[in-house]
């Protein structure tokens, strides 16, 4: 209901527009969060109890592709999915936003190059790929500052995944959230790489979303969380600012283990980690005891995202055998595709 009105009050033509192309296709990028938005003042909304900033993978996340069709089909990475899906019920009732007074049907054709719900990101991507896409099929002729609230409806992190490059959330006080969006950093940082250390693509035992609601409901570390949060994006704006990669790095990664800190402290407990992600959590202190400048990032699944500079790339490959390197900025223009 409140999604309802809040688009209607503030973006009429999403509610009253029928589809006026043949077709339309968007790219969005997925994001890693080097702090971390963990916890919501309002579910409905998806609205952060803190601000956030992540990192765009260019080359890694969603295309979709859509098509005026007689009923609603979903195609993910070729197949068609069946409507008893999480993701599908929450991508159809995004649709639905935008249809409640106009009846209209799409085929939504999304490629991503991702492993789905293993803390990568999925939705993030999934939900600004769509919002984009929308907007052109559309013709609705929003910002993608506009389109980030958007597709903040459909999820959190999605707000963040309109930009390549290094992106903040605003956390916002409004209850409408209007003041609660995404904004690019003026930062390239062309040597910074990021190392996807996949464990498992497994589908993950609670979705970040319950999690983050528990978290908040029963954590008895919780309350430390914002100072936490507010230190650390300083802390990042700092390094940013002065490209000094170690304090990136550790801000990063002490953000993620808080973050993880808080589940562990939930009840009933919730912990991502594998065995797996225990021993290469450790295997990188090791080296870094031994002077490589590696660190990590987790999110809401057991992978871990390996942050370092180029200039240490071969030899984190040497111990890190079958990590897939991704540049973070690679490709800041607006012109960008999925590269498989
Ligand atoms: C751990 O954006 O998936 O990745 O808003 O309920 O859809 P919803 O949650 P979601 O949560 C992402 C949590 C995280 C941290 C982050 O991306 O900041």
């Amino acid at each position: 209901v409140k999604k309802a009105e809040v688009l209607k009050k503030n973006f009429p033509q999403t509610t009253l527009s029928e589809p006026c192309h043949a077709q339309a296709e968007a790219f969005a990028p997925t994001n890693i969060a080097l702090c971390k938005y963990w916890g919501k003042r309002d579910h409905e909304l998806n609205l952060p109890l803190t601000s956030s900033l992540s990192i765009s993978l260019p080359e890694k996340g969603a295309a979709v592709k859509l098509i005026p069709a007689i009923k609603d089909q979903i195609i993910l990475n070729g197949h068609t999915l069946t409507s008893d899906t999480i993701f599908v019920r929450r991508l159809v009732a995004f649709l639905d936003l935008f249809r409640q007074q106009q009846k209209w049907s799409l085929t939504v054709d999304i490629t991503m190059n991702i492993p789905m719900a293993a803390g990568l990101a999925s939705s993030a991507c999934g939900f600004a790929s769509l919002a984009k896409a929308l907007n052109n099929l559309l013709d609705w002729q929003l910002t993608e500052h506009e389109l980030s609230i958007i597709a903040r409806l459909g999820s959190g992190s999605a707000t963040r995944s309109l930009w390549p490059g290094f992106v903040e959330w605003h956390v916002g006080v409004r209850t409408d959230g209007m003041d609660s969006y995404g904004e690019p950093l003026d930062h390239a940082w062309p040597e910074l790489c990021l190392g996807l250390a996949i464990m498992s693509d497994a589908i993950k035992p609670i979705s970040s979303r319950d999690a983050m609601r528990l978290t908040v409901e029963t954590s008895t570390l919780y309350g430390a969380w914002p100072t936490q949060v507010n230190q650390d994006l300083r802390s990042l704006k700092e390094a940013l600012h002065h490209h000094d990669f170690s304090l990136l790095g550790r801000t990063a990664e002490s953000n993620a283990l808080a973050m993880h800190a808080t589940m562990l402290s939930s009840w009933p407990p919730i912990c991502y980690a594998l065995p797996d992600t225990l021993t290469t959590m450790q295997k990188i202190w090791a080296l870094r005891q031994q002077g490589l400048e590696l660190y990590f990032t987790q999110d809401a699944g057991p992978n871990l995202k390996l942050l370092f500079l180029n200039q240490d790339a071969n030899k984190v490959r040497e111990h890190f055998s079958g990590l897939e390197i991704v540049k973070s900025t690679i490709g800041l223009s607006s012109s960008l595709t999925l590269a498989k």
